[in-house]
């Protein structure tokens, strides 16, 4: 089974309309209310496809969050059933200082096709080489690095590793200096920075670390459609985050997940600029229209683009 083409339109308008939303409260220092207006477009929009669509990776859980949580129903009830992973707001940090980067991002898979996780962090791993045994999560960052280096013909002076800044990534960082790698430190926005391996203009050969789970299930869905690779790990750290895993079927809590495991079938993937950043550009106003950059992919038609739209506000 496939998923039509025409839910590529309807999902880069949702994600368009939630970027502009968001837009408005660019640079106001409010992170709640940036997110608020992105959550509550997305949600009414989505709520207007003909769809059957529940919410797998969201704004945490019903008693968490009221809207986009883990487990919601969204669409009329009527067409195809959809597993949905949302993050209407990547990158609260960015839009509420008006900062490159921040993105709205929805994904979506044939129902049971992605990763059901709580909201936990994840480590992450990912590559465009997708051999076997070249980079694996389960390696030390050398020998990724000696085995990227020696499979790409490049020498690790010319390579670029893109990693969150952190303080948990302190070790990682300064192996990767002792290599002489050079480092693409991003300070926020990880779905992004996981996607900046799928095309050499991004000048980034790898992507690792410690993220948020759900953006990493969501760069999977993108990573998926460019053949790239990517594994992940999610952490479960608290007592809490334990059982709620348990919970949703999770048995074995250290797993490495590849990124099939994460999401299977057919996908599409839709991230909106907010503010300008690596993948896309930011909401622009024109009169009583809106332009939007959106970058969509489609596993099962190849599909891999910027979808420039302009919109009535
Ligand atoms: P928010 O938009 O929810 O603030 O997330 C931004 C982000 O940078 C994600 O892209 C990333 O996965 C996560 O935060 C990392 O978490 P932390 O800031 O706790 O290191």
């Amino acid at each position: 089974m496939t998923i039509d083409k025409k839910f590529v339109d309807e999902l880069a308008i949702v994600t368009s309309k939630a970027a502009l939303a968001s837009s408005y409260l660019v640079g106001k220092k409010d992170k709640i209310a940036a997110d608020k207006a992105a959550v509550d477009s997305m949600r009414s929009d989505l709520n207007n496809l003909d769809i059957q669509g529940q919410i797998v990776i969201g704004e945490g859980e019903l008693d968490e969050a009221p809207m986009l949580y883990i487990g919601e129903k969204l669409g009329t009830n009527k067409g195809p059933g959809f597993d949905i992973a949302v993050d209407p707001l990547d990158g609260t940090n960015f839009a509420a200082n008006n900062l490159p980067g921040a993105l709205s991002v929805i994904a979506i898979a044939e129902k049971n096709n992605l990763f059901k996780a709580p909201e936990t962090y994840m480590e992450k791993i990912s590559t465009k080489v997708n051999e076997k045994n070249v980079v694996d999560l389960d390696y030390t960052v050398k020998k990724n690095i000696s085995n990227l280096s020696d499979y790409l013909k490049k020498n690790p002076e010319n390579l670029t590793a893109c990693i969150l800044d952190r303080p948990r990534h302190k070790e990682i960082i300064e192996e990767l200096k002792k290599l002489k790698v050079n480092l693409k430190l991003i300070t926020d926005g990880d779905v992004s920075g996981a996607l900046l391996v799928t095309e050499d203009k991004y000048n980034v050969d790898i992507f690792l670390g410690i993220g948020g789970g759900p953006e990493g299930v969501l760069a999977a869905a993108a990573l998926d459609a460019y053949n790239c690779n990517f594994q992940g790990r999610f952490l479960f750290e608290t007592d809490e985050d334990k059982l709620r895993a348990g919970k949703m079927g999770i048995k074995d809590l250290k797993r490495k997940y590849e990124l099939n495991e994460i999401v299977s079938g057919d996908s599409i993937f839709c991230a909106t600029g907010i503010t300008s950043g690596d993948l896309v550009s930011g909401i622009k106003i024109e009169d009583d229209k809106f332009i939007s950059e959106t970058l969509v992919t489609h596993k099962s038609s190849n599909l891999k683009k910027v979808l420039k739209l302009k919109q009535n506000i």
